[in-house]
């Protein structure tokens, strides 16, 4: 059988080393290029010691030319491109607009010079619900318009779809997909990889984990002044075992398909929690307190969104298998494994 090699961009972050393992588990052969500014080397022998592979590492950066041409000089051909690396601070980006810029456009642009250079038949890209903005109905389908986004970070998204939609009508051999990942949280069941957050965590659950783990005093609930039913924000959070797994049914339905090849699939659960039912679910599955208390709204946030998962069901055959419950369970035990200092 010919080689399955896929180029796992940003595979050593948290959603690049969990779809590692999955892939080699679905029968890939995954390699993993990876820069380190938002992960630790430490993460790529964890995805070895769970895989029992030699999953192979090239350090690098994916907007950078020539450490792309290295990548595909030392492995060959690839089967396929997994675009995950990007920066993903929503905040940040709005500080440095131009690194976002020059990093996840630059990055985009580079891999797709990648794609076609080497003629590599199959691309999936790490896209996000930001580009929906505030629906205007929920569940959020595909077909939702695109708005404006809140943040560099969002437009960098947004300019990326675009980039991969008009590359392949230009009538590449190429077959691709963006995946539009709403909220993932959780973490491998061994609790060998998870979310590497660095500094102070920006979003929900690991600020969850790290205040019921002691090292924050109090998360702060921003909001409870929404229209949702306890009037806090409203979000469609997904395991990242569950998100893994769609994008190895993503390889498999671009598989089937001639090039060229472009489709747009949510990946969420289909059902909206709140935060504080965030806090409250932790709280009954782990059995620890989360001291909380409520604080003003957060600037760019929105009331609520979740997915209209109906797509991905009907046509990957791809749908979310694992609960919120299993979800935090897992995310708690990641956060002990962090507290142990075990690398
Ligand atoms: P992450 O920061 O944990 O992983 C990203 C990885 O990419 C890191 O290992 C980082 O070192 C690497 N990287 C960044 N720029 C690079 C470059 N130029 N060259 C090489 N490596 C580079 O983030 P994540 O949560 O795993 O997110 C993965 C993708 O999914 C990103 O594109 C992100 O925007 C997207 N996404 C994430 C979320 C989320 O909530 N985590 C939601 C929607 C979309
Ligand atoms: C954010 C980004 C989104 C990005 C995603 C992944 C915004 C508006 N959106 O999603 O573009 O793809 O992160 O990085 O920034 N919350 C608290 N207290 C906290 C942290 C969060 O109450 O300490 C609330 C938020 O107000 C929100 C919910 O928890 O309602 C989830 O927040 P978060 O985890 O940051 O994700 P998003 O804002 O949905």
């Amino acid at each position: 059988m010919a080689s399955k090699k896929i180029l796992v961009t940003g595979g050593a972050g948290y959603i690049g080393s969990h779809t590692a393992v999955e892939l080699v588990r679905a029968g890939y052969e995954p390699v993993i290029l990876d820069n380190f500014s938002n992960s630790e080397r430490f993460i790529v022998g964890r995805v070895r010691k769970i895989t029992g592979r030699n999953v192979p590492l090239c350090t690098g950066d994916c907007s950078v030319p020539a450490d792309v041409a290295k990548v595909f000089k030392k492995e060959g051909r690839f089967h396929g491109i997994i675009h995950f690396a990007a920066l993903k601070a929503v905040g940040e980006s709005v500080a440095q607009p131009l690194r976002y810029y020059r990093n996840n456009v630059g990055g985009m642009l580079t891999m797709l010079e990648a794609a076609d250079r080497y003629k590599v038949p199959h691309f999936v890209f790490s896209s996000s619900c930001t580009v929906y903005g505030e629906p205007d109905k929920l569940p959020v389908r595909e077909d939702a318009p695109v708005k404006n986004a809140a943040s560099p970070y969002g437009e960098t998204k947004k300019i990326a779809e675009r980039m991969l939609e008009t590359f392949l009508q230009s009538g590449v051999p190429v077959k691709a997909v963006s995946l539009r990942y709403f909220n993932p949280i959780g973490a491998h069941p061994s609790a060998l990889i998870g979310e590497l957050p660095l500094g102070t965590p920006k979003n929900l659950v690991p600020f969850v984990t790290q205040t019921a783990a002691g090292i924050r005093k109090v998360l702060q609930v921003y909001g409870d002044d929404y229209k949702t039913p306890d009037g806090t924000c409203i979000r469609d959070y997904i395991h990242v075992i569950d998100l893994a797994a769609a994008h190895v049914r993503a390889l498999g339905y671009l598989e089937k398909k001639r090039g060229p090849f472009y489709d747009i699939f949510n990946v969420g659960t289909g059902r909206g929690q709140s935060v504080l039912g965030i806090v409250k679910t932790f709280e009954k599955v782990t059995g620890v307190k989360v001291p909380y208390k409520i604080a003003l709204r957060r600037s760019g946030d929105i009331a609520e969104i979740y997915a209209a998962a109906g797509k991905a069901k009907k046509v990957l055959g791809w749908s979310a298998k694992l609960s919120l419950e299993e979800a935090l369970r897992s995310s708690w035990a990641w956060q002990k494994t962090l507290r142990s200092g075990k690398r």
